[in-house]
C-alpha cells in the first residue's frame, strides 16, 4: 500500500467515526453489543483522537465573555498583555507573545534562533518535522536534520555527531536543537530533565541554540513535579499551547527574550497573525492556567487505564497519551468507533488515544472495556 493510499485510507476511517462528544452510536454498532446495547440505551461516543477536542467549560466562557479587551496589535489589549507577562514568568524569561496556534509559536520560535539557509535537529517524529507541514523550510528558508530517539527521547552522541559547526560555504551551520516534551507521536512521552539539563551543556560549550516545542509541557510539569521554571532554564525560546489538554479553544504562546519577542511580534503581523481584541481568548488560556494544570493528572490515570486495555504496561504510559502499534490500524479505528469510541490512526501500524477534559473517568472505563473486548477479538 503507498503511503498514500494509506493516508486516504486514515482519513476515512477517522471520518467514518463520527463528528463530536454529543453523537450517538449507530444503532447497527448497539445491536452488535456496543455500548448502547450493554446499556439498553444509546451512550455517547467517546472521543479520543486528541486533547484538542475539548469545548470550553461554562465557567471559561463566563471568563472569556467578561475579559477586559483592547486593539492587541497596538499592544494594548490589557488581558493578552496580563497572560504574556504571566506565562514569561512561569518559565523565567522575559516576553512572550500569544499566538493562534502551537504551529505558529513553533515557527516564529525557531526562526528566532535559526537563520534562512541554517538548520535545526530535531527527533525524526517530532511535531516540527512531521506535522506542521514544512512551515520551517516554506516561510522561514531553514532545514532539518533529524535523530531518531527511543520513545522521541533526546539522544545527545546522535546530536553530537550531526552538530555541523560554521564551515563557510562546505555545510549547513547548525544553529539549534529543537526537543519536543512531552513528545506527541512517541506516546506523550516525558523527556527527562536531566537530559535537557546535559543537552543545555552541550549547547552552551558549541554555541547552539535550543528550542523546545512544550505543546504539552504542563503535562511534562504535572507527571514529574519538574518545576517550569526548570524547563524554561535548559531553553532559548520555547512555545507552549493552551488549547490541547488545558481546554482552551484557541492558544499558544511563544516565550523568549524580549528581543526575540519584538521580532516574533513582527514576523507573528507578516503571517497575519496580528490580532485585534483577542483578549477574549487569551481570558480562555488565563482561565485554564488556573484551573485545569492541576488536573491534568486526571488525564495520565486515564490513559494508563487505557494503555493496559491494549496491552501496554501502565508504567510506559507518561502522561495523557497512548500510542501503540496495530498492524490493523485503520481496520481498527473503525471498529473501536463502532464501539462507540473515536481514535485515530497515525500511521497505518499505529494508533494513537488522548484522554482529555472531556473525559471523565467513567468514559475510560467504558472506553477501556471497551477495547480490551476488540483486543481480545
Ligand atoms: C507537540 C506539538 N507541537 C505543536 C503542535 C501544534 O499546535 P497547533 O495544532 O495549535 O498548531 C501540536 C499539535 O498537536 C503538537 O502536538
Amino acid at each position: 500500500m503507498s503511503k498514500h493510499t494509506a493516508g486516504a485510507e486514515t482519513r476515512g476511517a477517522v471520518r467514518e467515526a463520527g463528528s463530536g462528544r454529543s453523537e450517538r452510536v449507530s444503532l447497527t454498532a448497539a445491536r452488535r453489543g456496543g455500548p448502547a446495547g450493554d446499556t439498553g440505551r444509546f451512550a455517547p461516543v467517546i472521543d479520543l483522537r486528541s486533547d484538542t477536542l475539548t469545548r470550553p467549560t461554562e465557567a471559561m466562557r463566563a471568563a472569556m465573555a467578561g475579559a477586559e479587551v483592547g486593539d492587541d496589535v497596538y499592544g494594548e489589549d490589557p488581558t493578552v498583555t496580563a497572560l504574556q507577562e504571566q506565562v514569561a514568568g512561569l518559565f523565567g524569561h522575559e516576553a512572550a507573545l500569544f499566538t493562534p496556534t502551537g504551529s505558529m509559536a513553533n515557527v516564529l520560535a525557531v526562526a528566532s534562533v535559526v537563520q534562512p539557509g541554517e538548520e535545526v535537529l530535531c527527533e525524526s517524529s517530532a511535531h516540527i518535522a512531521r506535522a506542521e507541514l514544512g512551515a520551517h523550510g516554506a516561510i522561514s528558508g531553514i532545514t532539518m536534520r533529524t535523530w531518531t530517539g527511543e520513545r522521541g527521547r533526546v539522544d545527545l552522541a546522535a546530536i553530537e555527531g550531526l552538530h555541523a559547526p560554521d564551515m563557510g560555504p562546505f555545510f549547513v551551520r547548525t544553529a539549534a536543537v529543537s526537543v519536543e516534551n512531552t513528545h506527541n507521536f512517541a506516546g506523550g512521552t516525558v523527556v527527562g530533565i536531566d537530559d535537557l539539563r546535559d543537552l543545555r551543556a552541550w549547547a552552551d560549550t558549541t554555541g547552539t541554540r535550543v528550542h523546545l516545542d512544550g505543546a504539552r509541557l504542563w503535562n511534562a510539569h504535572v507527571a514529574t513535579g519538574t518545576p517550569l521554571a526548570d524547563y524554561g532554564r535548559i531553553a532559548d525560546v520555547l512555545a507552549v499551547c493552551l488549547s490541547k489538554g488545558l481546554g482552551a479553544p484557541v492558544g499558544s504562546l511563544m516565550v523568549g527574550s524580549a528581543d526575540a519577542i519584538d521580532q516574533a511580534r513582527v514576523r507573528r503581523k507578516r503571517m497575519g497573525g496580528g490580532m485585534r481584541q483577542v483578549g477574549i481568548l487569551a481570558a480562555a488560556g488565563a482561565y485554564a492556567l488556573e484551573h485545569h494544570v492541576e488536573r491534568l493528572a486526571d488525564d495520565h490515570a486515564h490513559a494508563r487505564l487505557l494503555g493496559e486495555a491494549l496491552g501496554l504496561d501502565p508504567a510506559d504510559v507518561d502522561t495523557n497519551i497512548v500510542v501503540v502499534d496495530r498492524p490493523d490500524a485503520v481496520s481498527f479505528v473503525t471498529r473501536a468507533a463502532e464501539e462507540g469510541v473515536r481514535i485515530a490512526a497515525v500511521g497505518p501500524r499505529a494508533v494513537r488515544l488522548v484522554t482529555h477534559l472531556d473525559v471523565s473517568r467513567a468514559d475510560a472505563e467504558r472506553a477501556a472495556v471497551a477495547l480490551s473486548r476488540l483486543v481480545a477479538r
